[in-house]
């Protein structure tokens, strides 16, 4: 059995049903992610290119490096989010090589030829695989690292997921590397519900490919039509929670785990946790994980900041 297989018995056997958002992104979930990035009410990830479109310069000047650096970028998928940053450097002739990582062979070759269209003389070093694996060399290096976890990502993992990932990260950096990475703020619950409630129903589409992926890949049978989408912000946890609604009583077969799955009528899938945070808590977690913030890089708005630390 494989992983998906083992994460999606153990998901909807459990007594609250639940199933990982890391399994949204099969190649359909990540043209219905496109599609989510295009959005006006996703504001994500229009403000986080404003912030490295104005101001790569106090970014760089920020990293007091005083020689060549890596920019190590985890999860850079097609690295649209990173591109303002690596033309600011190639533009002013800093030294960099810059070393992106994603899971996804398709997405880092596609990113590669394309940096490699536009910045002809950037130096790239893509590798497919597990961020650990690959940070682990950061270590023994003697080249000081910028480490780059952008887009938010962080917000889809719990507290105490959150803090575990980033101490591993601390673990993996020399004393002097440096780590920018995006959080979503706290703010207005109406935008952050907009965000995620969206009137196009594209994450409702984005929640329901979860199940077309199951029927796919492992041979269900869920019929999409008889299941809906709801999420809900809690302003005060800063927790948006997104799940999928069975809209009848009824079961599932899924072939590959040879098991029948009961719905109740109107039983929820917890599918996705996009946490939201206030700058205090990005400043606790920071010095909870073992770095000095050095700097919160906000966009005009204040919907987003990218927040530089320092190991
Ligand atoms: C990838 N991640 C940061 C997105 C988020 O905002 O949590 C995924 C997403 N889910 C619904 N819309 C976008």
């Amino acid at each position: 059995m494989n992983n998906f297989a083992k994460d999606v018995l153990k998901g909807l056997t459990s007594d609250k049903k639940y199933l990982s958002s890391k399994y949204f992104y099969d190649d359909n979930g990540s043209r219905i992610f496109q599609e989510i990035m295009k959005m006006p009410e996703y504001y994500l990830t229009d403000a986080e290119f404003e912030i490295l479109s104005l101001q790569s310069k106090q970014i760089f000047e920020s990293l007091k490096f005083t020689t060549p650096f890596n920019i190590i970028e985890l999860g850079a998928g097609d690295g649209f989010k990173t591109f303002k940053l690596l033309q600011y450097l190639v533009t002013n002739n800093i030294e960099f090589n810059y070393i992106p990582i994603d899971i996804s062979e398709e997405a880092i070759t596609i990113l590669e030829q394309r940096l490699k269209e536009k910045l002809p003389s950037i130096k790239i070093e893509p590798k497919v695989g597990d961020y650990f694996e690959i940070l682990k060399e950061n270590k023994e290096s003697n080249v000081p690292s910028l480490l780059l976890f952008l887009g938010g990502n962080i917000g889809n993992y719990t507290k105490e997921k959150a803090q575990e990932l980033l101490s591993l990260f601390n673990t993996s950096m020399k004393s002097g590397d440096k780590l920018l990475i995006g959080f979503d703020i706290k703010k207005n619950p109406i935008t952050i519900h907009n965000a995620y409630y969206d009137k196009h129903g594209i994450t409702k589409r984005f929640n329901l490919n979860l199940l077309l992926r199951i029927n796919r890949e492992l041979g269900a049978d869920f019929k999409i039509d008889d299941y809906d989408f709801y999420c809900h912000y809690d302003p005060i946890s800063g927790d948006v929670k997104s799940y999928i609604v069975s809209l009848r009583k009824q079961s599932v077969h899924i072939k590959a785990i040879n098991k029948l799955i009961e719905f109740d009528y109107n039983e929820l899938i917890w599918t996705e946790l996009s946490k939201k945070y206030s700058l205090d808590e990005i400043s606790n977690l920071a010095v909870g994980t073992s770095f000095k913030l050095v700097s919160n890089f906000l966009d005009c708005k204040h919907l987003f900041t990218d927040s530089l630390w320092k190991k």
